[in-house]
């Protein structure tokens, strides 16, 4: 794919829930297949799940397109004032470090490129462009523990592994996730 055809655009709550049907159909096409083969049940959770996210404060979505069609998107929201995040690590985390204060961290929730586009940059591009205005000092992410190539990936463009800390809703698609950290938005890899 030539990425000079590809248009990113930054997306508000209101707007995500518009585009949802397409944002739908990329996430299940990513997701849906192998490493990730994730069930049935998480794509109705997805729903859910995410039209919850769309309200955060903070949120932001950057949607890929080519020729009109949705190829990827990326989206987070920041870490709400006292948020329980940081605090489901065992042993506990440094209360300083797990304070939120409502400004301090953006919470990557969702990256995703539709199979047919993958490893042609998209996925890079969308990240960098995401967390390219950010005001806050730090960025987070969950990851699964079963598919170490995109923690590798993540790694690479400066994100460290935290922990692993157990899901905190009985519905997320995975019972354990690795948590990711960017210490400073300015000196992101992607
Ligand atoms: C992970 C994902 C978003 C990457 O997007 P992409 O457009 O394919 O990635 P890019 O082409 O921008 O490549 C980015 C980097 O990751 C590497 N990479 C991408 N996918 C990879 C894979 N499956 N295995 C190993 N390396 C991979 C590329 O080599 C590149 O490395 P570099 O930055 O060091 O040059 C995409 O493959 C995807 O949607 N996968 C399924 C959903 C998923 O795993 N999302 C992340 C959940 S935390």
């Amino acid at each position: 794919m030539d990425m000079t055809e590809v248009v990113l655009t930054h997306h508000n709550g209101t707007q995500a829930a518009e585009m949802w049907p397409d944002i739908y159909e990329v996430y299940r096409a990513a997701f849906g297949r192998p490493p990730h083969s994730q069930a049935e049940e998480d794509f109705r959770n997805f729903d859910d799940r995410a039209h919850t996210q769309f309200q955060q404060n903070g949120f932001d979505l950057v949607a890929a397109r080519k020729d009109g069609a949705l190829t990827g998107f990326s989206y987070g929201h920041t870490l709400p004032s006292g948020s329980s995040w940081w605090q489901r690590f065992d042993p506990p985390l440094d209360p300083a470090f797990a304070m939120e204060t409502g400004t301090r961290t953006f919470f990557v929730v969702e990256l995703a490129v539709h199979p047919d586009c993958q490893r042609q940059g998209l996925g890079k591009a969308m990240l960098t462009e995401l967390l390219r205005p950010r005001t806050e000092e730090r960025a987070t992410l969950a990851s699964n523990p079963h598919v170490p190539d995109v923690q590798r990936m993540y790694e690479r463009w400066g994100w460290e592994k935290v922990g692993r800390v157990a899901a905190n809703t009985p519905t997320a698609p995975q019972p354990f996730f690795d948590i990711f950290l960017l210490r400073s938005l300015r000196s992101s890899g992607a």
